[in-house]
């Protein structure tokens, strides 16, 4: 469907008009709700094709579409990193084991708006390497939040989140990054999760976008596998990911893939 409303920046971003958050909400609303379904199903013998069929169902329950299934020829309804996957695991026979952790990334389509957000989960016991993972991965996605508002530049996010995650002596992966939306899954910007302070375009009340970094706990270099999809870390180290999508207000950001049970965080909840 074209656009008619609204206007397009000199970067190509998208400017939404107040009405248009309500979308978006509703969107993120159900992405969050059906990932926090998911948080009771993960366990060790368990198949990442379980979950997938469980979100797919879901997804019909709710009346909604799935933004992935067709999406560039793949054929399913989240997709399931497990471990060094980084990102864009396939779904599938795999079964968890004990102290296995797994990203599962959910799109859904809510009259036309996309939501799309993605967090961590933990089969069993959590091993303590693992949780400081999870932990710092989290804690950069906030602090990239929290450098969400106009006159701020998308390098102050990349920023905020490489000097965290550096910080602790972990890494961000350079070769996926987040990206506009709205009425489409991608558009520009392509969002870093890495970067200088003042560089990039200059936020402006009215952008959609995702903040969705990857962290690995060794090198920060990827390769992906012959099926075209899976991303995983070149050195086989453990990878985390959360993800929301955020509108940009007057005075900072609303994130729109809250977590209506409040599940974001794997230990919480
Ligand atoms: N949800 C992913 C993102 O955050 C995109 C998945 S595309 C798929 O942008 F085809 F792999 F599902
Ligand atoms: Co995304
Ligand atoms: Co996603």
């Amino acid at each position: 469907m074209e656009e008619t409303r609204g206007r397009i920046t000199r970067d190509g971003i998208r400017i939404y008009e107040d009405a248009d958050f309500a979308g978006m909400r509703e969107a993120g609303r159900v992405a969050a709700a059906i990932l926090d379904m998911v948080a009771p199903l993960v366990a060790p013998g368990v198949t990442t094709a379980a979950i997938d069929d469980f979100i797919r169902e879901e997804i019909g329950r709710r009346g909604v579409v799935s933004a992935t299934i067709g999406y560039k020829g793949y054929k399913h309804a989240s997709c399931i990193s497990v471990n060094h996957v980084v990102c864009h695991g396939i779904p599938g026979p795999k079964i968890l084991g004990d102290g296995d952790i797994l990203n599962v990334d959910v799109t859904v389509i809510v009259d036309g708006w996309f939501g799309d957000t993605s967090r961590m989960y933990v089969a069993g016991a959590l091993p303590r390497k693992s949780e400081r993972l999870i932990e710092v991965t989290h804690e950069g996605l906030m602090r990239g939040i929290a450098a969400v508002k106009p006159g701020n530049t998308f390098g102050d996010i990349g920023f905020a989140i490489q000097s965290f995650v550096e910080a602790n002596r972990m890494s961000v992966v350079r070769d996926f990054c987040g990206h506009g939306l709205g009425r489409v899954f991608h558009a520009p910007p392509n969002v870093l999760h890495y970067g200088r302070p003042g560089t990039g375009p200059v936020l402006e009340e009215g952008m959609f976008f995702t903040i969705e970094p990857m962290v690995n706990l060794g090198r920060p270099e990827t390769k992906v596998l012959s099926d075209d999809w899976t991303a995983v870390t070149r050195d086989k180290s453990l990878s985390a990911q959360f993800e929301h999508a955020v509108g940009v207000t007057a005075t900072g950001c609303e994130i729109f893939t809250l977590s209506p049970a409040g599940k974001f965080h794997p230990t919480w909840g």
